[in-house]
């Protein structure tokens, strides 16, 4: 009906539990089109641990009072028989290859297939115009730019920048779950990922250190610190996720990270 009148519709998928990044998102698309729909499912097929769909926050009256302070104007709020009837088969899975194998593929094994399989019915029942995600999920965002092209759906995706706390942590969904004394140490992830940026940077200008140099001693200088459990740090070609050896003024990079305190998987990038 929207469409037929030619309108432009906007399109934020989120698991709930909005902060101000997801607010960001919603802003983004108000501006950007007619009408902006939010979607809130906190989706069982991409939880690779049951233990983090379990204590997946849910906080949807403060939810809905965020969407309408940012005047959203769709909440799409479908239940998990609406988006997984009983007997339904999944049909063929899409392949995106070494973008979904690689970083959190490793280290969350059928997350993606889980994520893609909902962001793909999702768009197929939104039918947006203009697709919105976050910076911070960086990879699952290439993973979708993927899908629009393999599947052609006519929906561009907008990344959007990260949003941070005052300190520079990452906002998401999980810091909730941070206690007091993890919470102060969490910012040495947003730390590590600028001083990477520096190094970079300096590299250059001319310092002449070779990227792997620079990943291997920021994997250390994390994994020095005894609060977290560190799953990977890297340096990767922003367009493909690839390593990247040398570097060369037409590469874009990208450095990521994954890691665990206090019982809480944080992660984070920053374009280089
Ligand atoms: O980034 C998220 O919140 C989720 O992965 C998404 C895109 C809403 C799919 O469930």
């Amino acid at each position: 009906m929207l469409k037929k009148e030619g309108k432009k519709i906007g399109f934020a998928p989120t698991m709930g539990a909005l902060h101000e990044g997801h607010v960001s998102l919603i802003r983004q698309s108000r501006r950007e089109n007619d009408v902006t729909v939010c979607s809130i499912f906190v989706n069982p097929t991409q939880f690779n641990d049951p233990k983090d769909f379990e204590k997946y926050p849910i906080t949807l009256e403060s939810d809905m009072q965020k969407l309408i302070a940012a005047k959203c104007d769709i909440l799409f709020l479908p239940a998990v028989a609406e988006m997984y009837p009983k007997g339904y088969k999944n049909p063929k899975a899409l392949d995106f290859g070494f973008l979904a194998e690689t970083l959190e593929g490793e280290w969350r094994p059928g997350h993606f297939a889980g994520m893609a399989q909902i962001v793909e019915k999702l768009l197929r029942a939104v039918t947006p115009d203009r697709l919105y995600m976050g910076q911070k999920d960086y990879q699952q965002a290439m993973i979708c730019s993927d899908m629009i092209r393999q599947l052609r759906l006519k929906t561009r995706l907008v990344l959007c920048p990260i949003k941070r706390e005052k300190d520079g942590l990452a906002m998401s969904s999980r810091n909730v779950r941070l206690d007091k004394k993890s919470r102060a140490k969490a910012v040495e992830i947003s730390k590590l990922l600028r001083s990477i940026k520096a190094s970079i940077r300096r590299r250059a200008t001319g310092d002449g250190r070779r990227i792997a140099d620079i990943e291997h001693r920021a994997i250390d200088r994390l994994t020095a610190l005894p609060e977290f459990k560190v799953e990977y740090v890297a340096i990767r070609n922003a367009r493909t996720l690839k390593p990247v050896k040398t570097m060369s003024d037409r590469t874009p990079l990208v450095a990521l990270v994954a890691a665990w305190i206090g019982g809480v998987r944080l992660i984070d990038n920053m374009l280089l």
